[in-house]
């Protein structure tokens, strides 16, 4: 009896010193957020429980990361047009799993969850215990938060969901989200993000969900829409934010998320934040023109011109992972590219039409917002292959079958600035940053 238990208390610390040794290489995944600061993890990061658990190869995450993209522009495409697409991806394999991921504290005890950030969306929502359909293996219980209560119908509240259904007391709504569809409690708790507590933050307790689109473990909405939390956190954050997002070449790196005006940067460039009243969660700005190298490519004004009514215009956005630009600016920046890399047969690679097989010193690409000139390195503009023999431009025109008039500034191309979202001011500020 005696030696079983000894020899299962020592294969006991034997796997503890394992787990801390493995843990031990990247201390980072256990450093606990300070201040008003969280720590932004790759989705593929060492951190992140939800990384392919099975080394993908280059071409395997390129082609994974761009059908995913697929299904986030068709989902942002029918978010401007206001009409749900019926999702093409729905049935295939295609899931649309976040790229950069937070931890945020729910309820008293505390309850961690890892949580998409998103902004172009408002709603928060975490997988609750019994939820049907949820991939999660870490749900949100509710019944073992002391502070945790249901919205009743008759709150204010409930109606600043999308399509609330009060069949019963509580109120339920029903979101389309990339290829899901999530049915939701409304629920209220206090949340705890690194070390600010928030009461009262109100979120959706999901109980059931279709597809593959939904976040692993939650969904942190950061856009400007009145149940996001910036609205819910006015006293506290006053609708002010930054992130640094770390590339996905150096996983071993965390970003930041940085809620609130205390500590944001003083020098940095500011372009108008547009508001779109029929996309109130959307965050446009205006691109106004685009330079390969020093040549200003030639757009019809139309392709980057904001129109409230379509929703036409150029959006930031954290979710997608490679710029898609409307055809027309797409071509002609790709176009220009392909004049300056000369000398080298250009291949493709999945939906990307601009690939070389042998190495070439590609010109910087400028994007011109009024106010504000962000050019581009080429760690922003282009992918290696690890073997180094394929490079590719990392942007590609919007997908023709969704009719989309939606330029979307992805995250790729912000990995490593520091994007600074003042809502206040209604203004969006850019400036070089590694992200460690
Ligand atoms: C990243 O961290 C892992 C362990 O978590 C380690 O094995 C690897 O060498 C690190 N990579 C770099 C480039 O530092
Ligand atoms: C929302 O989804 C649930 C579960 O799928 C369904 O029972 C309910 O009727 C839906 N409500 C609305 C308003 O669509
Ligand atoms: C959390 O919830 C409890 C119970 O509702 C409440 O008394 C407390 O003030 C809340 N807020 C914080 C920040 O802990
Ligand atoms: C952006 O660059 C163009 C030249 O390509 C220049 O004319 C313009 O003044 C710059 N804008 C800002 C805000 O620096």
């Amino acid at each position: 009896m005696d030696v079983t238990v000894r020899s299962f208390s020592l294969s006991a610390i034997a796997l503890l010193l394992f787990v801390s040794f493995a843990q031990g290489q990247n201390p980072r995944c256990e450093t606990p957020d300070q201040g008003s600061n969280l720590q932004v993890f790759h989705v593929y990061s060492p951190c992140s429980p939800f990384r392919p658990s099975k080394p993908l190869s280059w071409e395997e995450s390129v082609l994974q990361m761009l059908a995913k993209d697929q299904a986030r522009i068709q989902y942002l495409s029918s978010l401007v047009a206001r009409k749900s697409v019926v999702p093409i991806a729905s049935g295939r394999q295609i899931t649309q799993s976040p790229t950069y991921i937070v931890r945020a504290k729910f309820g008293t005890p505390a309850q961690t969850l890892l949580l998409a950030m998103d902004t172009s969306n408002d709603a928060a929502w975490v997988p609750c215990t019994g939820c049907v359909g949820c991939s999660s293996t870490v749900l949100f219980s509710a019944d073992k938060s002391t502070s945790f209560k249901t919205l009743g119908c008759q709150e204010p509240r409930c109606k600043q969901v999308p399509n609330p259904s009060c069949s019963g007391p509580v109120c339920g709504f029903n979101i389309t989200y990339g290829s899901s569809t999530v049915a939701a409690n409304l629920g209220v708790d206090n949340i705890t993000l690194a070390t600010d507590s928030v009461s009262g933050y109100t979120f959706g307790c999901i109980q059931k969900a279709t597809g593959s689109s939904v976040p692993p473990q939650g969904l942190l909405g950061l856009g400007r829409g009145p149940l996001s939390l910036l609205s819910q956190t006015q006293n506290l954050y006053q609708s002010t934010f930054s992130y640094c997002l770390p590339s996905f070449k150096t996983l071993n790196f965390s970003g930041s998320l940085r809620l609130g005006p205390v500590g944001q940067p003083t020098r940095i460039k500011y372009t108008p934040l547009l508001k779109n009243p029929r996309r109130s969660s959307l965050y446009y700005v205006n691109l106004v023109a685009i330079r390969v190298g020093r040549k200003i490519v030639d757009i019809p004004p139309a392709a980057l011109a904001f129109n409230p009514t379509t929703g036409a215009g150029t959006v930031i956005d954290s979710g997608t992972v490679f710029t898609r630009l409307v055809a027309p600016a797409y071509i002609a920046v790709r176009d220009e590219f392909r004049r300056r890399v000369r000398n080298a047969a250009v291949t493709s690679l999945g939906g990307f039409d601009t690939c070389y097989s042998v190495p070439i010193v590609a010109p910087t690409i400028t994007f011109m917002f009024t106010g504000m000139n962000v050019t581009l390195p080429p760690d922003n503009l282009l992918i290696h292959s690890t073997s180094g023999s394929t490079t590719c431009l990392a942007m590609a025109a919007a997908p023709d079958n969704v009719n989309s008039v939606l330029n979307v500034i992805a995250n790729m191309q912000q990995q490593n600035h520091r994007v600074l979202f003042d809502v206040p001011n209604s203004r969006l500020g850019v400036a070089r940053e590694l992200c460690t």
